[in-house]
């Protein structure tokens, strides 16, 4: 039995002084400091890290590049603050953002503080620009956490309970997943849009669609590419923006540096969060530069937005990624992980239903298994891995969330799917006690 008890003491004293609503815990883990890919918490127990801070960390913890540069940043200023001055470390690290925004688009940013204030910030954006007022959303859906961007949100009801009314003008509709057939796609996919713009919502009233490609909390669920295909060209038909929301998934998550490569078009709008910070916090919206030059200031501005140390970082870790030394390490990473995940099906058939997803972006879908609904076999799972030494966590209910740190070393990716393994095994021969199931609060 590990000791757990100083992590059990600050997990006791946080739940006198936060808001419950402030974590979506598992289990009482407090980390104390964490290096690449791996986490120690309170009690000294070391932990392999499959979450990279929910996608956050791409470049892990402490990278020396990242160190770097913060230490350089450190002696000169923290906070200078976009808004009454300028600085060359924030105008640098937008020049390489829209560097690379797809297609060779000219494009502009406005930088906020997080993901969710880059989703508000695309939907002002997008209702000045065209002086429409509607904006399209998809079926379980996650966009943040501001009025704004969980009026977009559409996969937990608890983030709309006893708060309403949001934001109008948003407007739901199905998420079509790659697992699904061609034909059912293609006759289906924007049925029910079509059938919106013919009957209740004016397609010259909508101002944007913003989806996440590969759908995140959904369970790491890419969409199908017909559906994007045909959801895209209706956007053009009927001049509507069309927002890759990549705040989960760009940066290298998928392999590319924008998911939305991943589908062969180009943007109008991307919506940036998490990793562009390079784990510090920032987020970013950046779109073709006549729908950037549509609102004057100050509509959307931030004391911090764009904060210069976490540009400093974004400038190092944008620099770092380009290199052939990370370009090699993440091309053979995710052959690794595919490779574990395909030994990891076929070791566990019964209990594993598919490994799904792009690139560092993985969700392992788990079955019921004998009479155990599968979101208890994926709690149990994870809990037993946390017992052995793995940060991992579900989404969906029965998806384990496989997205480590992408400098992750490939022993400590094998000795993930190993413990994953591991834990499957333990929950298949019944080895694993309801015990547990006291420190489940997440998702
Ligand atoms: C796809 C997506 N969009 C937006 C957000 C919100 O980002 P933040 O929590 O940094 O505001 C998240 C966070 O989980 C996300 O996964």
């Amino acid at each position: 039995m590990k000791k757990t008890e100083r992590c059990e003491a600050i997990v006791a004293r946080d739940e006198k002084v936060f808001a419950p609503t402030t974590h979506l815990s598992y289990y009482p883990l407090a980390i104390e400091k964490a290096q690449g890919a791996i986490l120690t918490d309170a009690d000294g127990n070391e932990y392999i890290d499959f979450l990279a801070a929910a996608s956050s960390l791409n470049i892990g913890s402490c990278h020396p590049v990242v160190t770097k540069a913060l230490q350089d940043q450190l002696t000169r200023g923290t906070q200078f603050g976009n808004v009454y001055t300028y600085n060359e470390t924030s105008v640098s690290y937008a020049e390489k953002l829209t560097s690379v925004f797809p297609g060779g688009v000219k494009a502009k940013i406005a930088f906020g503080n997080c993901g969710s204030d880059a989703n508000d910030c695309a939907v002002k954006f997008a209702r000045g620009y065209t002086g429409r007022p509607n904006i399209i959303v998809f079926q379980n859906g996650y966009h943040g956490n501001t009025y704004g961007s969980s009026s977009m949100t559409t996969c937990s009801s608890k983030m709309h309970e006893k708060m309403g009314p949001f934001l109008p003008g948003i407007h739901t509709f199905p998420f079509f997943g790659y697992d699904l057939d061609d034909k059912y796609v293609e006759e289906n996919c924007v049925k029910q849009l079509e059938e919106a713009f013919a009957t209740y919502l004016p397609a010259s009233e909508v101002a944007a669609v913003a989806i996440e490609l590969i759908q995140g909390d959904a369970g790491i669920l890419p969409a199908h590419p017909i559906f994007i295909k045909k959801l895209y060209d209706l956007c053009k038909k009927h001049g509507i923006l069309f927002y890759a929301e990549e705040v989960q998934q760009a940066f290298y998550r998928t392999g590319k540096f924008f998911s939305v490569e991943h589908y062969g078009i180009i943007p109008d709008g991307i919506i940036m969060g998490k990793s562009i910070g390079a784990t510090l916090t920032l987020g970013g919206f950046m779109a073709r530069e006549e729908i950037m030059n549509a609102l004057p200031a100050p509509a959307h501005l931030f004391t911090f937005g764009g904060n210069v140390l976490a540009c400093a970082a974004g400038c190092a870790q944008f620099d770092y990624f380009q290199t052939e030394e990370f370009q090699k390490h993440l091309a053979s990473n995710i052959e690794l992980i595919w490779k574990l995940a395909d030994e990891l099906k076929a070791k566990h058939p019964e209990t594993v239903k598919v490994c799904r997803g792009i690139g560092m972006s993985m969700g392992i879908v788990l079955n019921d298994y004998n009479g155990v609904p599968a979101n208890d076999v994926c709690y149990k799972t994870l809990y037993r891995a946390y017992e052995k030494g793995l940060l991992v966590i579900s989404l969906a209910g029965n998806v384990l969330r496989i997205q480590p740190p992408l400098v992750i070393k490939p022993e400590e990716l094998s000795r993930g799917f190993e413990i994953i393994s591991e834990s499957l095994s333990d929950f298949e021969q019944g080895k694993i006690s309801d015990e547990c199931f006291k420190y489940r609060k997440g998702w």
